[in-house]
């Protein structure tokens, strides 16, 4: 049932995510590249408070002025595709966004962003669209969108939009997170530069993808994400984008020197970067020791736990 109370509002929180593992399997008919990957949560997060209007438009603000708030932006593409596929075209809202999660970062603050809208405009609207039609939905939209949506841990196979769930976390693990503000990477730039220098060793057959998925599936550091076992980080990426970004060099190397750190990756494409910590208080102390090296090499940092949902309606 559709609800038609105008000024009503919503709010929901949109978590960003982490790669625990990212390995590059192949390259897909459609142009884009099988992935094996552990995506997880982390509570740094935007929030976006949704508010129904009678004029039938979308309209977005943001805290942030460098960021387009025109139809391009994921939040406008996920309220138009969620507005299409409804019988209802006089459908408008009025999104406000706090961006708090770093802007081409390999964070999926956008992806995140966007299935936030859905989940948010599904109950504002009061459209009834299942859980299932949403993930379909949000997979339409951009490959990392499903995780987002679900969120918490998860194996990511195909585009990254297949999730198969792993066990809740046992340990309260914890990172500190840094990012050069004047520094973004481009997704399909990573992806495409990885095809230039790896596609020659890329798997070729879906037994040998499969192959790959289950020995990720088999891993023993996955059953459940614990301290005495921690990931060991790997992102294929991370291979052809340091050596091309020195601030991703710069944010590594400052990160393994931190007291008490289990392993440092780069995250998504980048140019994030985290170290894993057994805890937030540990991951706290480690940063506070050491936060005047990253401000002095130009780098934002974060301490942020790990976090067992993605997004949340708020009220
Ligand atoms: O799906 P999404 O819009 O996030 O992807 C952005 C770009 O990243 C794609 O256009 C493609 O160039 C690259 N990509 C890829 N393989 C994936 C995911 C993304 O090559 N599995």
């Amino acid at each position: 049932m559709r609800s038609d109370a105008l000024g009503h509002s919503v709010s929901v929180t949109a978590p960003a995510k982490i790669n625990l593992h990212l390995e590059v399997l192949g390259l897909r008919p459609d142009g884009f590249h099988e992935l094996a990957m552990v995506m997880q949560s982390i509570e740094l997060a935007d929030q976006l408070q949704f508010t129904s209007t009678a004029d039938g438009t979308i309209s977005l603000g943001c805290d942030d002025s460098s960021l387009s708030t025109a139809g391009d932006n994921l939040i406008v593409r996920a309220a138009q595709l969620l507005r299409d596929r409804s019988a209802f075209p006089e459908l408008g809202v009025a999104i406000d966004l706090q961006k708090r999660i770093p802007i081409g970062a390999g964070l999926a603050g956008g992806s995140s962003d966007g299935a936030a809208t859905l989940v948010g405009l599904n109950a504002l609207w009061g459209l009834d669209f299942s859980q299932h039609q949403l993930e379909d939905f949000a997979a339409e939209l951009g490959s990392d969108m499903p995780f987002c949506l679900a969120g918490g841990s998860q194996l990511c196979f195909g585009r990254g939009e297949r999730l198969e769930p792993l066990p809740a976390l046992k340990a309260p693990m914890a990172v500190v997170l840094v990012k050069d503000p004047s520094v973004s990477v481009s997704t399909p730039w990573a992806y495409g530069l990885c095809r230039e220098l790896s596609g020659s060793r890329y798997l070729q057959q879906e037994c040998d993808f499969e192959q790959r998925r289950q020995a990720l599936r088999d891993a023993s550091w996955l059953k459940p994400l614990r301290v005495d076992d921690p990931p060991p980080l790997r992102n294929d990426l991370q291979e052809v984008v340091a050596p091309e970004v020195a601030a991703v060099q710069v944010s590594l190397k400052l990160l393994s020197d931190l007291p008490g750190s289990l392993a440092v990756a780069m995250s998504g494409s980048g140019p994030s970067c985290f170290a894993l910590f057994a805890d937030f208080d540990s991951a706290q102390t480690a940063l506070a020791s050491q936060r005047q090296l990253f401000t002095e090499a130009g780098l934002t940092s974060w301490c942020t736990a790990l976090r067992a949902q993605g997004v949340k309606l708020e009220q």
